[in-house]
């Protein structure tokens, strides 16, 4: 539709296509390899693979537009947590769960067993929120996502946690491994271009939402992990940089992870 704003975006993109293409003298082979590049994305991408969206992230657009939205939104003194990108794997409907559940399924006896916990608060008042809604999700020990990967069962990873009255949360996951994108497209052609490497560090996506607050997009990172200073789509923030500890006690982990999230009202 054409908004005053879409109307900007057009024309800016214009303006700036024609500088690039000016600016490099481009030819009309270069030109074409770029046309197919597009085309080849698209005929890449359907519910399972978001091809355009992995060559925004190798491009660094996606952790661009999120660290212009979180400054927009930030507060100067005390922050609520810090946002980080979705990514292309994220799936609505996650199974709904009650708290100290598991996520993993059909991969039992396979990696890290991992129990998370932690709490939601309003970062101004530092009260709990109830009702918030942890949406998360991540890779298995193989790397792969559960919609990458055709012995993953439906859904594998993947959880949608609602606190009480006391904005507590807590599950069961595994601690996640380092993982390549996927690089046999468009998007590992960029990165190929330029001598990169198409590695993420270990991380454990979050959306969390809650009646009253601003809802956030997140990830957090495995300070230990390889890559967290190398990320092929430059989503590591300092601030999401967490600690896994050794867990006595608990039949189900052996690892613990404390997190709490805080988040901003509008
Ligand atoms: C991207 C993000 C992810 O979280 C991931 O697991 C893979 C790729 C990306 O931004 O392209
Ligand atoms: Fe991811």
């Amino acid at each position: 539709k054409a908004t005053p704003r879409v109307r900007q975006l057009t024309s800016s993109l214009i303006r700036h296509l024609h500088d690039f293409a000016r600016e490099n003298e481009l030819t009309v082979d270069e030109w074409m390899s770029g046309v197919e590049l597009l085309n080849e994305a698209g005929r890449m991408s359907d519910d399972r693979r978001n091809e355009g969206q992995l060559v925004c992230d190798v491009l660094g657009l996606e952790s661009l537009v999120d660290e212009i939205t979180y400054k927009l939104t930030s507060d100067a003194t005390d922050e609520p947590t810090a946002t980080a990108i979705l990514g292309p794997f994220w799936r609505k409907d996650a199974p709904q769960k009650n708290m100290g559940d598991t996520i993993v399924s059909g991969i039992e006896g396979k990696g890290d067993r991992t129990w998370m916990h932690g709490t939601v608060t309003d970062f101004k008042t530092g009260k709990p929120i109830e009702g918030a809604v942890l949406d998360v999700w991540h890779t298995a020990p193989n790397g792969l996502y559960e919609q990458q990967d055709p012995d993953q069962e439906d859904m594998n990873l993947r959880g949608r946690f609602t606190t009480g009255k006391d904005g507590k949360y807590n599950f069961y996951c595994l601690r996640p491994v380092p993982y390549p994108i996927p690089f046999d497209g468009p998007a590992g052609k960029i990165l190929q271009a330029l001598d990169r490497h198409p590695m993420r560090p270990a991380h454990i996506h979050f959306i969390i939402s809650a009646a009253g607050h601003k809802p956030i997009v997140t990830q957090i990172f495995d300070r230990k992990s390889k890559y967290i200073e190398d990320d092929a789509v430059f989503a590591v923030k300092d601030s999401l940089l967490v600690d896994f500890k050794p867990l006595q006690g608990d039949d189900k982990a052996d690892l613990e992870l404390p997190y709490d999230f805080k988040l901003a009202t509008f």
